[in-house]
This record gives C-alpha cells, structure tokens and sequence, in this order.
C-alpha cells in the first residue's frame, strides 16, 4: 500500500508522520510506501523544520533524508490513501481531485484516533508544540495500521 501524508508546509507534521508510519509498517513487515507533501509548496526543496527533525531524533527517529514537496494532482494515481493534518489541507487537496474515487482516498488523520470528530493536528510551527504533536500522531498512526492493514491490499 502508498500511503502519503500530507500538510501544509510539509516540514513540520506530515514529516513526522511520514517518518512514524514509515516506521511503524517496518517493524509491522509491511510492505507500505510512506511519503508526506505540503498544499503550499512554500518550502520546496528544504528539509523538515529543525524541531521535527529534533524530536524525531529524541524519539529514535530519522527524518533527515526527508525533503519538502509540493501535493499534486498525479498523487492520486500513485497513492492509496492521503492522510491529511487538518480541514483545510483536506480542502486544499481535494480542490485537485479528478474523481469520487480520488477523494475517498483522502482522510484526515486524527479521525483514526478520534473517529468522526475531523480534530486536526495543531500546527507547531509558531505555537512549537513539537511533543505534543509527535503523540498525537503517534496514537493515530497505531490506528492506521490496525485499520487499514485488514488484508485490503
Ligand atoms: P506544517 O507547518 O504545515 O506542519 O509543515 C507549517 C510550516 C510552515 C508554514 C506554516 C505551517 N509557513 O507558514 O511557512
């Protein structure tokens, strides 16, 4: 399975989530693809904020090699499911959205952990709440596997 998460900046939250998934489906021995992007684009090219990248590292994980890009539309194709932080990133990647099929693809990530409530990721990047981020995404990607590893691909 392809899996991509998705923010806005991609270099605070769906670096970390992609980082966590990633891991997590290793240990699992799933054979899952993990990438993350951002709806910007705004920092292309760069690698995920220096405290992502810290408290990955706190937590034994290395999102060094992780570099920002821009969602497109061709995503679609290649990806199974598009975990997205918050509402307005799923409004942002739904806008490029080609079928109904396309956007089945897309869910909110906290909806894993607290289902039905479309609670969103905070985003640290001014307020810098990196821990508190880190478990939040944690628990819900825990809930990823245990969801969609029920023999669907
Ligand atoms: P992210 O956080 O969407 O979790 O990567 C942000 C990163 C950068 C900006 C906003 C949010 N920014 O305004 O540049």
């Amino acid at each position: 399975m392809n899996v991509l998460t998705v923010c806005l900046g991609n270099i605070c939250r769906s670096p970390l989530a992609e980082g966590i998934l990633a891991a997590k489906a290793k240990d699992a021995n799933l054979k899952w693809y993990v990438d993350s992007a951002g709806t910007s684009g705004w920092h292309d090219g760069e690698k995920a904020d220096r405290r992502s990248r810290e408290i990955a590292k706190e937590r034994g994980l290395d999102i060094e090699y992780q570099r920002s890009r821009k969602f497109i539309a061709e995503d679609f194709e290649k990806f199974d499911l598009i975990l997205v932080m918050d509402s307005s990133n799923y409004q942002n990647v739904i806008k490029l959205a080609r079928s109904d099929g396309d956007i089945d693809k897309v869910k909110i990530l906290l909806n894993y952990s607290f289902p039905g409530q479309n609670r969103a990721v905070p985003d640290p990047y001014f307020e810098g709440e990196f821990s508190y981020v880190y478990d939040l995404i944690d628990a819900a990607c825990d809930k990823v596997l245990e969801i969609e590893n029920i023999d669907k691909f």
